[in-house]
């Protein structure tokens, strides 16, 4: 009988953490979060970081202002992220949400990427953009749309996606992450840029090409 009820009890312990894949629920208002030279010297490390003081906290904690300023799109993608998380409010701290703009050159993209902990709805501020992601494994079904301006799409979590402005104008767009700190993997850059590199007969197997291909990749996106 006690049996059953600690495997039961530990099933629904399974479940519970199962339903919560993202960031987990607040404990308290808030907890913004304290600046890392405050605690860096402890040598303890907590998943999110320590709340300061609800004493001491300011409006400022929970404000962040520039998003009226592209992002400089003058570099290989035509893109700029423009990323509003917990590096740049505070107080979104546990709360498992934050922002970016993304500025598109004319035919500009921001490449296939992946949100490790977050999904993402974004809308179309200005311009005309054709995006995509892909689901996973064995299917790599791919969901696409062209958006205009006021469009909204999603991404899920975890999967890979891409935004390509093909209109002859800039593109603006703001995305919201369920997450506090999202993280992003730019697929290229992590398989043909990881430092140190990874050895290029893997990546000449995994991509079926040419390994004069993957070391011209490899020094395209290395350091
Ligand atoms: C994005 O724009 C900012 C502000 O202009 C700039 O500092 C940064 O280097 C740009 N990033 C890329 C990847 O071009």
């Amino acid at each position: 009988m006690m049996r059953a009820y600690l495997v039961a009890v530990a099933l629904f312990a399974l479940a519970l953490s199962l339903t919560s894949a993202s960031d987990p629920s607040p404990l308290q208002d808030f907890c913004v979060a304290l600046e890392e030279k405050d605690y860096s010297k402890s040598a303890v490390f907590v998943n999110g970081k320590f709340c300061k003081d609800p004493e001491q906290v300011k409006a400022e904690d929970f404000f962040f202002e520039g998003l009226n300023i592209p992002g400089n799109t003058e570099n290989m993608q035509g893109s700029n992220v423009t990323a509003v998380n917990v590096e740049k409010i505070a107080g979104l701290n546990t709360l498992g949400i934050s922002l970016a703009r993304i500025d598109f050159a004319p035919y500009g993209q921001n490449p296939p990427h992946t949100h490790p902990r977050g999904t993402e709805i974004l809308v179309v501020v200005e311009g005309c953009l054709h995006v995509g992601f892909v689901t996973s494994n064995l299917e790599n079904r791919l969901f696409t749309k062209v958006l205009n301006k006021g469009d909204v799409f999603v991404f899920p979590v975890g999967l890979i996606h891409f935004q390509l402005n093909v209109g002859k104008t800039n593109a603006i767009a703001i995305a919201a992450l369920s997450s506090q700190n999202a993280g992003v993997i730019t697929i290229a850059d992590a398989v043909f840029g990881a430092d140190p590199p990874i050895n290029p007969d893997v990546l000449t197997k995994a991509f079926q090409l040419d390994k004069n291909v993957v070391e011209h990749l490899q020094k395209l996106f290395g350091y």
